[in-house]
């Protein structure tokens, strides 16, 4: 197995993603990770913590997906971590009851209202009873404050420009359900999951799959872990 220096990749291990790893039992041997870490960082120091454990993780981008096969290849996990193209926001190829722990770091924004809520339908569904989740999204900030910034009120979706390193306000568009502690609780909540903390903070977040291009600014982040 080829050693691996995650730093040279340029995978900083943030602390919200350190947390979520860090929740992980002995028991917890099976794992679903929707939307793929930098470089399968935090799969693979998930599989590394536990023989026994087994991990699926699935995206929606091609060359994440590629680049992160390859990495988890040259550990010689590909037995443990699985990779797959696929959509958090479709029905889940699992059966019911199959997962001890979900981890959804910065996944859950991406999604409307009514995709948000199907996904987290999902989640429960495939979760054991004693099944756990962890989530980070992202929170309303000074991201939004670009002149042209939408809000449809019927997705939640606020649709802003993002700015460079210089604060300057640039043509890239995104989309984004931006939370705050009510709202993805009451998410949670309608799916039938308890709440075992939240919290707000503020983290520094990368524009890039690799994580070398920093946002200019930290961003503010929602890190909660319920339970079934
Ligand atoms: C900001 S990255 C965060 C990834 C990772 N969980 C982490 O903590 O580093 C978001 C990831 O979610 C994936 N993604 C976005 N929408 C998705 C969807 N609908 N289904 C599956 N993956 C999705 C993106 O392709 C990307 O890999």
């Amino acid at each position: 197995m080829q050693e691996i220096d995650f730093s040279k990749l340029g995978a900083k291990f943030s602390p919200s993603e350190k947390r979520g790893v860090g929740l992980l039992r002995d028991t917890d041997l099976l794992i679903f990770c929707p939307g793929i870490s930098t470089c399968g960082f935090a799969e693979i120091k998930m599989a590394l913590q536990n023989k026994k454990r087994q991990i699926i993780a699935t995206t929606i981008d091609a060359e994440g997906f590629g680049k992160t096969k390859k990495i988890i290849e040259q550990q010689g996990l590909s037995n443990r971590i699985q990779v797959k193209i696929e959509n958090v926001t479709k029905p889940m190829p699992y059966d019911d009851k199959c997962f001890d722990f979900i981890y959804a770091r910065l996944i859950l924004h991406y999604l409307s209202k009514q995709e948000l809520d199907k996904t987290l339908e999902e989640f429960y569904r495939i979760l054991k009873p004693s099944g756990r989740v962890f989530i980070v999204v992202r929170k309303k900030d000074w991201e939004v404050n670009s002149p042209n910034t939408e809000y449809d009120n019927n997705t939640k979706m606020i649709t802003y420009q993002l700015f460079d390193s210089d604060m300057k306000i640039t043509p890239i568009t995104v989309s984004r359900y931006l939370h705050t502690k009510d709202s993805i609780s009451n998410h949670l909540k309608t799916a039938g999951f308890g709440i075992e903390y939240i919290k707000e903070y503020e983290e520094q977040l990368f524009r890039d799959y690799l994580r070398t291009s920093p946002a200019p600014k930290l961003s503010s982040v929602i890190e909660l872990l319920a339970n079934k």
